[in-house]
């Protein structure tokens, strides 16, 4: 029961704790630590995308005076890749790639040499004067016309997150067959990359005794000091790898990437603080949201009960890992057919490893799927709504479990009466003004929710302020305003009475910042460790004299107003402060480790949902498309923060228009290389192309996933996005667009 007492920020929209810094400039990114006499680093990328380094001939620029040394494979030094077999904790079943490992060229961009020199400048100019011969061989980077290599992944264990395809159910082929309503398409998605406003950079601090502080851009400093120690053979006590704020992540940052082993390794050969920053062009070179071509067909019965469902994908992978993502299972996961075939299979290219991009699979596959259904809702002569709910279960037959909370029926209706939908004329090319063509679609988002283990610490200092830390990352999501919430909530102080660390490997132990985890993941650690702290208190007030809370269980009390409070009686109070002043001038100190409740997690399926409304202006003339108001009504547990959890939402909309209609990394295949690597050429809406989007939250109260109730809300707003936009496109065109982007000349 709640009294007036119980102090209560969670489902507030408190500001971000962290705004003023990041709006003055304060927050620092890992390029912006100087340090002492720095070195700088300018990585020098493979002009070729397949073969081998002939030589090298670096003699002009090392005359220069200032250049202090140009690493190759050549003269790296011995100790790095020590370790062959380490995997980071990103990384797909296969070999990482080595950088300076030896002379092979595997793909474009490739990095071979790093210059060091007094300044960047110098570095830079430095690097052009290097030149390299190449013996090329013929390569293989285009996924359509290598199709027919397509094979199933090899999975291990670094995939337990991303499950392959369910087996066949029922008989897909003989039920298709004789389905009245069907339909069939075929998906292709082009690349795409990141694009991050920050880029990639690492600043390693050579301290006197040898050891490193590392500045690194990281979705986690775990994986980054791992990655380090593991390389290079360095202890632990060595090393410090820090990462308060990211301009920017979206999964580019998951895995370690190659500037960091280029300045570590520069730093220790040198004995020298050295900086190694990437540039636009060369976030082209790590990782990408794979070319995907996929085949949807859909069944139904005359009253649109759908009882076949076959979804494929074929996607591109690299020669030596093979990067998965769940493309194919959540139709088998939303809809209730009884015959269903889900295939996965793989391409191998010339390109570098594929990375987890924002909701990686999942917009991808959930594109395809919600197109078909608006294809097959047509078929029927059915509102594509209607459809949906037509369909709607519970339960998840790919697991065959029920889902731990599913409002999505709550979605569609809250969605639909905000949009204005129950007025919609069926009919394509219905709605116009002047010569714009005006159509309303909408789709169904789906994502998983997800919780690891992660440790924290917290802190009554003798202040009566509490401090709180967990080598996790704001990668611009909140965390840092929603950790300090928790805290606050737990012990019953103010917002100011809580300040919440991040980003440092002296703090205890959290995983990768991504999978939409980390609210569930640290929040759990969090909230754990503040209970910790709050036993120990009891154990405090226990002890004084002619104390009140003698008898008093952990169940029994409650904090607020900076008070520890028996619940049946909150004037029988205690102040922290009072109780930490009986510590012996000590502050409350604990360390704890939040775990998923894997036995009451298993009979249940955990996941999020989304239904999304979109409008669309389509210009009849030039075959431009405007998206004038979007609705996203989301159900993903409980809301911490209706601020920064409208951001994420906003932002997965905006990024997901921008999948639609604009974002593509255009490879030549005669180069084996992505062009338009910048970003006047690589395009990404901007402020002109956004124009009205709600959202709305639908809570659940879900005590499964969480004792927080939170299933996390990174990825789900991107992952409707796309389907709900080329569905309006179909509705104001009567095209059926089924690639990505869609571009002007589809629509003329
Ligand atoms: Mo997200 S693609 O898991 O950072």
């Amino acid at each position: 029961m709640s009294t007036p007492l119980v102090t209560n920020t969670i489902g507030k929209p408190i500001n971000r704790v962290d705004g003023v810094e990041k709006v003055t400039g304060k927050a620092k990114y890992a390029a912006e630590f100087n340090v002492p006499d720095l070195a700088y680093g300018v990585v020098i990328s493979s002009a070729i995308t397949k073969g081998k380094i002939k030589s090298f001939d670096a003699s002009d620029a090392l005359s220069l005076e200032g250049v202090l040394q140009v690493f190759t494979h050549e003269n790296r030094p011995k100790l790095a890749w020590f370790d062959i077999s380490y995997k980071d904790q990103d990384a797909p079943p296969g070999a990482p790639f080595r950088p300076l490992h030896n002379a092979t060229i595997k793909y474009s961009g490739q990095p071979i040499a790093l210059v060091v020199a007094e300044t960047f400048e110098l570095a830079r100019y430095a690097a052009t004067l290097v030149r390299v011969e190449y013996e090329e061989l013929t390569h293989e980077t285009d996924l359509e016309a290598n199709l027919h290599k397509a094979r199933k992944p090899k999975h291990g264990v670094a995939d337990l997150l991303k499950p392959p395809p369910p087996k066949p159910r029922g008989d897909f082929d003989r039920v298709y067959a004789e389905d009245p309503n069907k339909v069939a398409g075929r998906y292709v998605h082009s690349a795409e990359h990141h694009n991050p406003m920050e880029l990639f950079a690492t600043t390693v601090s050579y301290e006197k005794n040898g050891k490193l502080t590392i500045y690194d851009k990281t979705q986690g400093v775990t994986n980054s000091i791992l990655y380090v120690t593991q390389v290079f053979n360095i202890p632990f006590s060595d090393v410090r790898v820090l990462s308060p704020y990211m301009g920017g992540g979206f999964g580019s940052g998951l895995r370690p990437q190659y500037q960091l082993f280029m300045a570590v390794m520069a730093a220790r050969e040198l004995k020298r603080s050295v900086r190694v920053s990437l540039t636009r062009q060369q976030m082209f070179t790590f990782g990408h949201r794979p070319a995907t071509v996929q085949q949807v067909a859909l069944g139904a019965l005359a009253d649109g009960s759908m009882n076949a469902l076959y979804h494929d994908a074929m996607s591109e992978t690299s020669k030596f890992e093979d990067y998965t993502e769940v493309v194919v299972n959540w139709g088998g996961q939303l809809y209730p057919p009884e015959n269903v075939t889900l295939d996965y299979k793989l391409v191998p290219l010339d390109v570098y490893s594929p990375l987890d991009m924002r909701a990686p699979g999942g917009v991808t596959g959930m594109s395809a799927l919600e197109v078909a259904m608006d294809e097959l809702a047509y078929n029927l002569g059915m509102d594509p709504l209607q459809l949906r709910l037509k369909n709607y279960t519970d339960h998840d037959y790919n697991q065959n479990k029920p889902y731990s909370s599913k409002e999505l029926r709550e979605c569609y209706r809250q969605g639909a009466e905000r949009f204005g939908w129950p007025s919609r004329n069926m009919e394509p090319r219905s709605m116009k003004k002047d010569h714009n063509l005006i159509g309303w679609g909408m789709a169904t988002g789906m994502w998983e929710a997800n919780q690891m283990p992660a440790r924290a610490e917290a802190v009554l200092m003798v202040n009566g302020k509490l401090r709180v830390s967990s080598a996790t990352a704001d990668i611009g999501t909140g965390t840092y305003t929603i950790m300090t919430q928790i805290a606050a909530d737990t012990l019953g102080l103010p917002i100011s009475d809580v300040l919440f660390k991040l980003g440092d490997t002296d703090m205890p132990v959290a995983p990768i910042s991504g999978g939409s985890w980390t609210a569930a993941t640290v929040g759990t650690a969090v909230q754990t460790v503040c209970q910790e702290v709050g036993k120990s208190l009891l154990k405090l007030a226990k002890n004084m004299p002619d104390s009140l809370f003698k008898g008093a269980k952990w169940e029994d009390i409650t904090f607020s107003d900076k008070h520890m409070r028996l619940k049946n009686d909150p004037n029988v109070a205690v102040s922290l402060q009072t109780l930490v002043d009986l510590n012996g001038g000590k502050a409350v100190r604990e360390t704890s480790t939040g775990l998923p409740n894997a036995l009451k997690q298993r009979n249940f399926s955990r996941a999020t949902h989304s239904a999304v409304f979109v409008e669309v202006m389509v210009d009849e003339d030039l075959g431009t498309v405007k998206v004038t108001r979007a609705v996203t009504a989301v159900a993903g547990g409980r809301i911490l923060n209706p601020k920064t959890a409208r951001s994420q939402i906003l932002g997965g909309m905006v990024w997901g228009l921008s999948k639609a209609l604009e974002e593509e990394s255009v490879m030549d295949h005669n180069f084996g290389r992505f062009m338009n690597h910048n970003l006047a050429e690589y395009h990404v809406a901007v402020n002109a192309d956004i124009h009205d989007l709600d959202v709305i939250f639908v809570e659940e109260h879900d005590d499964v996933v969480n004792p927080l109730g939170v299933k996390g809300l990174g990825e789900i707003g991107i992952v409707g996005m796309p389907a709900a936009i080329a569905n309006a496109i179909f509705h104001a065109t009567g095209r059926r667009v089924r690639d990505l982007p869609i571009r002007l000349d589809a629509l003329l």
